[in-house]
C-alpha cells in the first residue's frame, strides 16, 4: 500500500532495447488495473502516445463505474436500472454530488437548497434578445451558461468550499430554466417563470410547453419520463465532454466557464448529437420492409452509411440506459395513444434483425441509449434541436460532481498533455523579399 496515494500496489517493467524501467500498477475496486507512467518522461525522456486516449486513464475516480463487456453502469456504486426504477433525478444529483443516497430529511433540505435556485437574473433574459431567433439553441446554452459566471460573482472563488457547493446547487437549478427560455426564444413564445411547487421535471415540462392563456396540465408519466431521461444521461464517466470540464477546471476557471465548455463538446454529433441522427434514420427507412436494405449499407464497407444508435466505444453489450430507455418510450407511447407510432416498429425489427445478423454479432454493436430516445422525445413533443439540449440540462450534475472531485483531489495538476512532433526541424527565417 502507497502511503501517500492509499494505492494497493504492484509493479510492472518496461523493457526498451537494453534498458527498462520500473512503474507501479495500482488497482481499482473494480475495473483494469493502471500503469502510473507519470514518471515516464522524467526517467526516459518518452512520452507515451494514445490519440483518443483509448488506453489512457486521465484522472482517479469514485463517481461512475462503467463495464462495457458486462454492461454495467454504476453512480456511485448503484447499478442505473435501480435508480431508474427506485429513485429520481433530484436523488440521484445528491447521489452523484455527496457520494451517498440522501436520508429523507437530507432529500427534502436538497430539494428545497436547489428549488430556491431556479429563477434566473432577470437581466440574463436579455441576453437571449441578442440571438438570432433561429440560433440552434445548443449556441444559446453555450453562450448564456458561459455568461453565468458574470451574474454570480459570489460562487466562483473555487478554493471556499461553500462557494463550490453554492454553483453546483445553482447549475443543477437554473440548466432546466434557461434550456426551456433557449426553446420558447427559440419558438417565439414568451419565457414561463419556473414554479416551484412542482418537481423538478413538471417544472421543465411546463416551462416548456406552458402558455400564459392557458392552464398547463403536467402529465404524470410524461413527468416521470423526463426524468428517467435525466436519470441515465446523468453522467458516463470521462467522456469527451467530461474531460474537456475537467481540463479546463485544471486550470482554475470558474465553473461556470467549464460547464460552457462541456456543452461546447457535448454539441457535437459524435457525442451528445446521436439520437438525433438515430431518429432521421429511423424516419428514413420508414417501414420494415426497407430494413434490409440499410442492414446491407451499414455491413458495407464502401458506404459511410451506419447504424445510427448502434454501437459505443465502451460497451460492447447492450447498453443498460438502452433497455431502460426502451421501456419507458413504450410507456409513453402507449400513454399518449401511439403504440402503432411507425418509427417505434422500424425500431424495433431493426433492432431485432440487428441482434441477430452475424456482422453485428461479431462487431459487438448494440443498441446504445440513442436509439430509442429521439422517438421518446419525439412523442413528447420535444424538437430535435432539443434532444441535445436536454442532454446537457441531465449531464451537468455529472460535470459538476467531477469538476469538484477534481478540485477537492489533493494531488490535482494542470492537464497538459504531450505530442509527436512531425512538422519542420529548426530553420531560420526568409525576409519576405527573398521568400520564392
Ligand atoms: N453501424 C455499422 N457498423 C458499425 C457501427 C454502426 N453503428 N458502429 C461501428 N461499426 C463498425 C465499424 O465500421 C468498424 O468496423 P471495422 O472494424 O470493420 O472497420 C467497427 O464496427 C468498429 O467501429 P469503430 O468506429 O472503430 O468503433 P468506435 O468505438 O470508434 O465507435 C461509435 C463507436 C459510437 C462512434 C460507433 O459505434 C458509431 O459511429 N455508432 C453510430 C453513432 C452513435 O449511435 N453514437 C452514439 C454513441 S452513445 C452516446 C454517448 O454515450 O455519448
Amino acid at each position: 500500500m502507497d502511503a501517500k496515494t492509499g494505492h494497493n500496489v504492484k509493479s510492472g517493467k518496461l523493457v526498451v532495447g537494453d534498458k527498462n524501467w520500473s512503474f507501479p500498477i495500482y488497482e481499482g475496486t473494480i475495473g483494469p488495473d493502471v500503469i502510473d507512467i507519470s514518471k515516464l518522461y522524467a526517467e526516459s525522456g518518452m512520452f507515451t502516445y494514445d490519440p483518443g486516449f483509448t488506453s489512457t486513464g486521465s484522472c482517479e475516480s469514485k463517481i461512475t463505474y462503467i463495464d462495457g463487456d458486462k454492461g454495467i453502469l454504476l453512480y456511485r456504486g448503484v447499478p442505473i436500472e435501480q435508480l431508474a426504477e427506485h429513485g429520481d433525478f433530484l436523488e440521484t444529483c445528491y447521489l452523484l454530488l455527496y457520494g451517498e443516497l440522501p436520508t429523507s430529511t437530507q432529500k427534502s433540505d436538497f430539494d428545497y437548497r436547489v428549488t430556491r435556485h431556479t429563477m434566473v437574473h432577470e437581466q440574463m433574459s436579455r441576453f437571449f434578445q441578442g440571438f438570432r431567433r433561429d440560433a440552434h439553441p445548443m449556441a444559446v446554452m453555450t453562450g448564456c451558461v458561459g455568461a453565468l459566471s458574470a451574474f454570480y460573482h459570489d460562487s466562483t472563488d473555487i478554493s471556499d468550499p461553500h462557494q463550490r457547493m453554492v454553483a453546483s446547487i445553482r447549475m443543477i437549478a437554473k440548466m432546466p430554466t434557461l434550456a426551456a427560455m433557449a426553446y420558447k426564444y427559440n419558438i417565439g413564445q414568451p419565457f414561463v417563470y419556473p414554479k416551484n411547487e412542482l418537481d423538478y421535471s413538471t417544472n421543465f415540462l411546463r416551462m416548456c410547453f406552458a402558455v400564459p392563456c392557458e392552464e398547463f396540465k403536467a402529465n404524470p408519466v410524461l413527468a416521470r419520463a423526463m426524468d428517467r431521461i435525466f436519470i441515465l444521461h446523468a453522467d458516463h464517466e470521462q467522456n469527451a465532454s467530461t474531460s474537456t470540464v475537467r481540463l479546463a477546471g485544471s486550470t482554475g476557471a470558474n465553473p461556470f466557464a467549464c460547464i460552457a465548455a462541456g456543452i461546447a463538446a457535448l454539441w457535437g454529433p459524435a457525442h451528445g448529437g446521436a439520437n438525433e441522427a438515430a431518429l432521421k434514420m429511423l424516419g428514413e427507412i420508414g417501414k420494415p420492409e426497407r430494413i434490409p436494405e440499410f442492414i446491407k449499407r451499414a455491413k458495407d464497407k464502401n458506404d459511410s452509411f451506419r447504424l445510427m444508435g448502434f454501437g459505443h466505444r465502451v460497451y460492447k453489450n447492450y447498453d443498460p440506459r438502452a433497455k431502460i430507455m426502451q421501456k419507458t418510450c413504450h410507456e409513453v407511447l402507449s400513454e399518449l395513444g401511439h403504440r402503432d407510432d411507425p418509427l417505434l416498429q422500424v425500431a424495433l425489427e431493426l433492432e431485432r434483425v440487428a441482434l441477430h445478423d452475424e456482422y453485428f454479432l461479431e462487431k459487438k454493436l448494440y443498441p446504445n441509449i440513442d436509439f430509442y430516445s429521439g422517438i421518446t422525445l419525439k412523442a413528447m413533443g420535444v424538437p430535435t434541436n432539443m434532444f441535445t439540449v436536454l442532454f446537457t440540462l441531465a449531464r451537468t450534475v455529472g460535470w459538476i460532481a467531477q469538476w469538484k472531485e477534481m478540485i477537492e483531489d489533493p494531488n490535482q495538476k494542470i492537464g497538459r498533455p504531450r505530442q509527436l512532433y512531425t512538422g519542420e526541424v529548426r530553420r531560420d527565417y526568409i525576409p519576405i523579399s527573398r521568400r520564392k
